[in-house]
């Protein structure tokens, strides 16, 4: 194997998109997935690709100063794409404890075994850590997000994400740890858990069920195909400049309200449903408390440097999401039931 790559956080949702594109298109890496399997982490994900030579799992929370350490012992990595976090805003604001273990702790004992292992020779590594648009706050009707952008974190999930990227900055800065980060804006597509707004309301048309809109549906998000995001990842880990950011959006910016009425009349067609059908089940309920309002990206940077761009358009992308929920009834059941908890034991247990 050519190259060692530790992928954390590779059973959530971006993870097995980033883990698939790589186990698949670099045949001569070996590909190890580090993740604790968290209630967002389900293995079901890429089943695909887990019994592929160049792939290994790691089942290890990251907290764990010592299991990290001991992973980077075995493998001896050229390379970490960091993923693994506690990543819902609502959870952060009714737990931020967890938050605080795994989006800065965690990322500091990756940082130390990093910098311990590729001291002398640090030549061809590459920490890069991915990272979120939410650590620039909160936007009015204008402007975008540049890498320049002074962060201004709102919420427990914001504000552990831009400690994470200040310690990984100081890391490079102080250590010379070679790093690269980027802060993508908000992912849709396939495996995302049905917490987050677009599987959720999926899931909640498909049974009738109330959908639930926050405020009054007016805050804007950008939101981009989670394959792009992946692409984004590859481009950057191969070609991204070392010490550098690198801002992801897909300059698709939809009013909440406005993309859950795109998404009802997409699943009033796919459910042979009379047009208007789903609107009804959209229910206004009390606010997120510290709602940030708008987030938008300008990925120029990305653009222009590495040529990269967004592929679908957003009602073929989100209608390519719909399908694969509608599809996929098994994985989202098994979610819901907890069932998919039970995967590791059955799969692994005895290795
Ligand atoms: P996710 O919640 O779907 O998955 C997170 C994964 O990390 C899970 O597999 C979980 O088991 C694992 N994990 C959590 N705590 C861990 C620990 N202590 N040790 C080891 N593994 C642990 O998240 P996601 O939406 O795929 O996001 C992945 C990354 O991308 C995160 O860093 C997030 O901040 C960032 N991001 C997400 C979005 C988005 O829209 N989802 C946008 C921009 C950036
Ligand atoms: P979410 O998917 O949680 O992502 P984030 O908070 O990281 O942007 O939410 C996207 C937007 O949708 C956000 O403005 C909150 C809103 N929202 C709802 O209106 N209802 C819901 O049930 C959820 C989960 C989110």
């Amino acid at each position: 194997m050519k190259k060692k790559i530790l992928i954390t956080g590779g059973a959530g949702f971006i993870g097995s998109h980033v883990v698939r594109r790589f186990v698949k298109n670099y045949p001569e890496y070996l590909v190890v997935n580090a993740d604790k399997l968290t209630y967002a982490g389900n293995l079901e994900n890429i089943t695909d690709i887990e019994s592929s030579v160049n792939y290994r799992f790691e089942k290890i929370d990251i907290v764990n100063k010592q299991a990290v350490l001991d992973l980077f012992e075995k493998y001896n990595f050229d390379g970490v794409i960091h993923l693994a976090a506690e990543s819902h805003v609502d959870r952060s604001i009714t737990g931020p404890d967890e938050f605080v273990f795994t989006n800065i702790i965690g990322t500091v004992n990756l940082l130390n075994a990093a910098r311990l292992h590729w001291k002398d020779n640090p030549e061809g590594k590459l920490f890069y850590h991915i990272s979120t648009d939410e650590v620039y706050g909160s936007l009015g009707k204008e402007g975008f997000f540049t890498e320049e952008t002074s962060y201004d974190p709102r919420s427990p999930y914001s504000a552990s994400k831009a400690s994470s990227d200040h310690l990984v900055r100081a890391w490079h800065h102080t250590f010379g740890l070679p790093v690269v980060i980027s802060n993508c804006s908000n992912n849709y597509g396939p495996n995302q858990f049905p917490e987050k707004l677009i599987p959720l309301a999926i899931n909640n048309i498909k049974n009738s069920k109330p959908i639930p809109v926050y405020g009054k549906g007016e805050n804007i998000r950008d939101w981009l195909f989670v394959e792009d995001h992946a692409i984004a990842i590859d481009m950057i880990f191969h070609r991204g400049k070392v010490g550098d950011t690198y801002n992801i959006g897909g300059n698709n910016e939809w009013k909440n309200i406005d993309l859950i009425r795109l998404l009802c009349s997409i699943m009033d067609k796919k459910l042979n449903r009379e047009p208007g059908t789903s609107e009804e089940l959209i229910t206004y309920v009390k606010d997120r408390p510290g709602h940030d309002m708008r987030y938008a990206i300008d990925s120029s940077k990305l653009q222009n440097e590495l040529g990269w761009s967004p592929i679908p358009e957003f009602s073929a992308g989100l209608e390519k999401t719909v399908d694969w929920y509608l599809s996929n009834t098994r994985w989202l059941e098994r979610i819901l039931s907890g069932e998919y908890e039970k995967y590791y034991d059955m799969m692994y247990s005895g290795r």
